[in-house]
């Protein structure tokens, strides 16, 4: 009898590995990041429309922010309260499960864009042909470099007079520090655009403006000599197309899908998001080399996708500022095994074991109640306070998912209670919005002063109007001429004497790490040389 059981018990345990296996191979889990306006609203759009995720064009609200009410924090909140549903697009395509998650474009926001960016296994950055490498998206390579995250670049809008696509990517290897390896390449542009040649399979996808359906206009040519060539997009246009294809396969060699998956090659793709064209390519070359979802290093040991237990951790806390609804959105990335509705979890951080009955999926423009997930999935839960980011749930172990980074904010402020007698009422509500990633804090001792570091503005008018409506406390900031927050590591006694000489700039985050606020960046340089046993680093992820 023993023995049928140990059987079945065996037999299942295989089945479920099966179906695990199955499962996270179908997966892919990307972000598209972009400067504003590069087309990132318009491509993810244009793949949901691949994947019979929205059937209309415009369907797609994103949390793209309107320039018009970037002074207006409670209509962007509107704004993201409506982009909650889009904050992470599911769809299935060619028999692939494909996570597409948003990050916000306003720059304001990019510290949610950061760490959405640590719950992804790939990234598509797209560029805007007339305007190249612009700020932000460096600032997002650095983070996928961290990471070493696959990329892949798509540069957009090729159907506008752009630059040289020779300039662009010269521009795209210097400025965001990688190799890159063009797969298709434009055939003139602007007006006089043709069409895009595919590099890796020799055709000629040939243009026609079409913002709705999928251009079927696609060429073999066996050869670029073929004189067909020239009779499709000109002999001037042949020639100068036979000139670049020379020079790119001379220069780049042949394109290694290992580099790309090792985030040291990017694979550069041409075409137009808002004319459907090219995308087509871009997606199906995208599902053939991404990869799938990837183990991850956890505090004690790196946690396989397919491994039988469930693990996540949540990478991003959506308050709803509706006092008619006040709840919190946790976003929960599926690192291990399934994750199933109403059944006990390990909250690691809390030492507490917690069940979801209402767990949900993101479905384009909706939630939809969620019964099980796995690797590379992102669960939605209702929180009433539990979790900050970078809390680890588990089946059971005791690790903690490393590399949610804090990163230097840019500008910092005190923050000053205006109702003592509120003091207790502000201390929970900092911690708490802090906790939710609005800002970063850090508290000086002796005194108990408190300083809020931000990427932007915006975040002070979220925090004074919360504090007041959510904790009924009140607040003033005065601002604080920081230029970087520094976190040390090193020598421990050169890093206690430098602590006491610089009294004034020394703080605590919420970690209780130690963190040297610089005023300058002469300052700064100076701290750096005068003290070789200490490291300074501008992000916390040196940590993990
Ligand atoms: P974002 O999410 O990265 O901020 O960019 P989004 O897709 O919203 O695109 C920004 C603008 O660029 C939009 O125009 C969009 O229509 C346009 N666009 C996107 N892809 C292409 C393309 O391939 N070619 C051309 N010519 N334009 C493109 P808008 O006028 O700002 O907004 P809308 O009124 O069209 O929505």
């Amino acid at each position: 009898m023993a023995f049928i059981f140990l059987v079945i018990a065996k037999h299942k345990y295989y089945l479920r590995t099966v179906n695990l296996k199955s499962e996270i191979l179908k997966r892919k889990t990307f972000a598209i990041i972009s400067h504003p306006d590069a087309g990132k609203t318009t491509l993810t759009e244009k793949f949901l429309l691949f994947g019979g995720a929205i059937q209309t064009a415009g369907a797609v609200k994103s949390n793209k922010i309107k320039k018009a009410a970037t002074s207006d924090f409670m209509e962007i909140e509107k704004q993201r309260g409506i982009s909650v549903a889009t904050s992470v697009m599911t769809f299935e395509y060619n028999g692939k499960l494909v996570n597409i998650l948003d990050t916000p474009g306003h720059k304001d926001f990019a510290e949610d864009t950061y760490r959405t960016l640590t719950a992804v296994d790939s990234v598509i950055l797209v560029i805007d042909c007339v305007k190249g490498v612009e700020e932000q998206t460096e600032r997002l390579m650095e983070v996928c470099r961290m990471r070493q995250t696959p990329v892949i670049v798509f540069i957009n809008k090729v159907d506008r007079d752009g630059r040289d696509p020779f300039d662009l990517i010269d521009e795209l290897e210097q400025k965001l520090n990688i190799k890159v390896r063009p797969m298709s390449w434009p055939i003139n542009g602007g007006r006089e655009f043709k069409g895009v040649y595919k590099i890796y399979d020799k055709s000629i996808n040939l243009f026609e403006a079409n913002k709705t359906k999928i251009s079927k206009d696609m060429v073999s040519i066996d050869d670029l000599s073929d004189p067909i060539l020239d009779e499709i997009v000109g002999e001037k246009n042949a020639t100068q197309l036979r000139q670049d294809v020379e020079l790119i396969e001379g220069v780049y060699g042949d394109f290694k899908v290992e580099e790309y998956l090792e985030g040291r090659e990017a694979p550069v793709f041409f075409g137009s998001a808002l004319n459907n064209f090219g995308i087509k390519e871009l997606l199906e070359k995208f599902l053939e080399i991404a990869p799938f979802p990837q183990g991850r290093q956890s505090s004690e040991r790196k946690v396989e996708p397919d491994e039988n237990k469930f693990s996540g951790f949540i990478f991003k806390i959506h308050a709803n500022l509706d006092p008619r609804h006040r709840d919190r959105i946790a976003f929960l990335r599926v690192c291990s095994g399934e994750f199933e509705r109403n059944k006990f979890f390990h909250h690691v951080r809390l030492h507490k074991n917690m069940k979801f009955a209402s767990p949900f999926t993101f479905m384009a423009d909706s939630k939809e109640l969620l019964e099980n997930a796995f690797a590379g999935d992102v669960v939605g839960l209702y929180d009433t306070g539990n979790f900050k980011i970078g809390d680890t749930l588990t089946e059971g172990e005791d690790f903690m998912y490393k590399g949610i980074p804090s990163f230097s904010p840019e500008i910092f402020k005190e923050l000053i209670n205006l109702d003592p007698m509120k003091s207790k009422q502000l201390e929970k509500g900092i911690e708490q919005l802090t906790d939710e990633g609005v800002a970063q804090l850090y508290r000086q001792e002796p005194g108990n002063r408190k300083f809020i570091g931000t990427v932007g503005e915006l975040q002070f008018e979220v925090i004074q109007y919360r504090l007041e409506n959510e904790y009924n406390a009140k607040c003033r900031f005065e601002a604080r001429n920081f230029h970087k927050a520094c976190w040390m590591t090193g020598d421990a006694d050169a890093i206690v004497e430098f602590c006491k000489f610089r009294q004034k700039n020394i703080v605590k985050d919420k970690d209780d790490n130690l963190v040297f606020l610089a005023e300058t960046s002469w300052i700064l340089n100076t701290a750096i040389q005068q003290n070789p046993k200490i490291e300074f680093h501008t992000t916390s992820e040196f940590k993990v």
